[in-house]
């Protein structure tokens, strides 16, 4: 798996409708809940990518029977076999971190590998070990994993100091069996925590302040089941939609929630994309001549640092210096060498990348290292002139469902060497 590679013959223009799977980001939270509870759930639009299957494994290891079939996926933990959630399964995911509230809370016990995810930057879980530690949880932390132990979480008043997306939903999982409210402060605003939320209600849980930054929760003793389909995936919406502002592309998806993706909307206008937004869909038209930007990433509903990279590669072809400043994570910034070596001209400055444009990219070999990056160095790749190879590319289907499929569909010239399906 880690020796796929993408082909990509530039320059073909991208024409037609994409289907925008389900949200990674909500399944994978949405998955952990289900150890919150002995009954059955049903999920739909889970994505088919591989974080996904790596939290199902998790899921496994710890008791879970799963069926998947006619685009649902049924899961049910009537016992937890096992406490442990070990690296050798989780160790290229968030997934474990998100284990760690929901299996202590049920369990009493939880033993977690450190979580690991894309290396972009320092991926701290400390809010998360200091809520739980304050609900009640002797946490221990070793080099190789942390457990946690408690005799029964009690609810709590706690501020987060800053904004973080999983340890929003860390806490709040572990809240919903807590003895007593719990009141959160400074929580993320993501919609992937609004459709867990969602879920969590479904299953029973009290809770309040939904897509507000203070959430209070009444734990319950015990969570019933549910069936939930998945929010669509407003990552992968807003790759297609910068997909289809290069020039001579037209792309339009539909069952989405557009206004998910306002911030990045609202920059691809300035920036002279054509655009048509209706309530579940969006047509985008790329046009010669757009313009450059400045963009600032930050919490929900700002700019998300998930599309800054692929961001950046529209950038390389507007007329003048456009400037993307990361503020959420310290090492982002590695697909701007690769989009270099395409022939970009982009500079970092501290935290700042300055990309001048208009640069013609040239096709040659390029090295993904993280999920989002992949996807930045693919759109490179489709407006390069020749052949791009990149390699380390399994960490595209990380986080994207079938997008070398649904690239060919809209017309790319893409192939994947080696590993992966298409
Ligand atoms: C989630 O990661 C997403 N992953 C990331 O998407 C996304 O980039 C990120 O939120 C920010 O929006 C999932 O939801 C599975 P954070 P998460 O905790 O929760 C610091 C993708 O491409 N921090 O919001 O791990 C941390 O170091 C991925 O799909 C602490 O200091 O991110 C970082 O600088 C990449 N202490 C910042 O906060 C903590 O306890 C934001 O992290 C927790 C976080």
């Amino acid at each position: 798996m880690h020796n796929t590679k993408i082909l990509i013959k530039g320059r073909r223009h991208l024409n037609g409708h994409v289907k925008i799977s389900g949200a990674k980001n909500a399944a994978l939270p949405e998955l952990a809940a289900v150890i919150l509870s002995q009954k059955p759930f049903t999920f739909k639009n889970v994505p088919d990518v591989d974080d996904i299957q790596v939290m199902l494994e998790a899921l496994k290891n710890l008791g879970a029977d799963i069926h998947t079939g006619n685009e649902e996926i049924r899961v049910r933990i009537p016992e937890i076999v096992s406490h442990l959630v070990p690296k050798k399964i989780v160790e290229t995911s968030r997934a474990s971190i998100l284990m760690l509230g929901p299996l202590v809370a049920r369990n009493g016990f939880a033993e977690v590998s450190f979580p690991g995810g894309c290396p972009i930057g320092d991926r701290k879980i400390n809010f998360h070990l200091e809520g739980l530690s304050k609900m009640g949880a002797d946490i221990q932390v070793n080099e190789d994993n942390i457990t946690a132990s408690t005799d029964g979480l009690t609810g709590i008043e706690y501020r987060f100091p800053h904004k973080t997306v999983t340890g929003t939903e860390n806490l709040l999982m572990a809240a919903t069996l807590a003895t007593g409210t719990t009141i959160l402060k400074n929580c993320a605003l993501e919609p992937e925590i609004g459709d867990l939320i969602d879920l969590l209600i479904k299953m029973g849980a009290q809770i309040s302040g939904k897509n507000t930054e203070t959430l209070e929760i009444f734990g319950s003793p015990s969570l019933s089941g549910a069936e939930h389909r998945v929010i669509p995936d407003r990552i992968e919406m807003g790759t297609y939609v910068i997909a289809g502002s290069f020039e001579g592309n037209e792309i339009s998806m539909s069952h989405v929630i557009p206004e998910h993706i306002d911030s990045l909307l609202n920059i691809l206008v300035k920036m002279g994309v054509s655009l048509k937004v209706s309530d579940n869909g969006i047509h985008v038209r790329g046009g010669s001549g757009i313009v450059p930007a400045e963009v600032v990433t930050e919490p929900y509903p700002g700019f998300p640092t998930d599309l800054q990279a692929q961001l950046t590669t529209l950038m390389t072809q507007a007329a003048g210096n456009s400037k993307i400043h990361e503020t959420i994570f310290n090492n982002r910034f590695q697909h701007v060498h690769e989009l270099n070596r395409l022939g970009a001209e982009i500079s970092i400055d501290h935290d700042t990348a300055v990309i001048s444009g208009i640069t013609p990219l040239t096709g040659r070999d390029i090295c993904s290292t993280d999920l989002r990056a992949s996807a930045a160095l693919v759109l490179g790749g489709l407006i390069a002139d020749g052949e791009t190879v990149v390699s380390n590319a399994h960490q595209l289907f990380r986080g994207y469902e079938n997008m070398p499929r649904k690239l060919k569909e809209l017309g790319a010239d893409i192939a994947v060497l080696g590993g992966e399906d298409e």
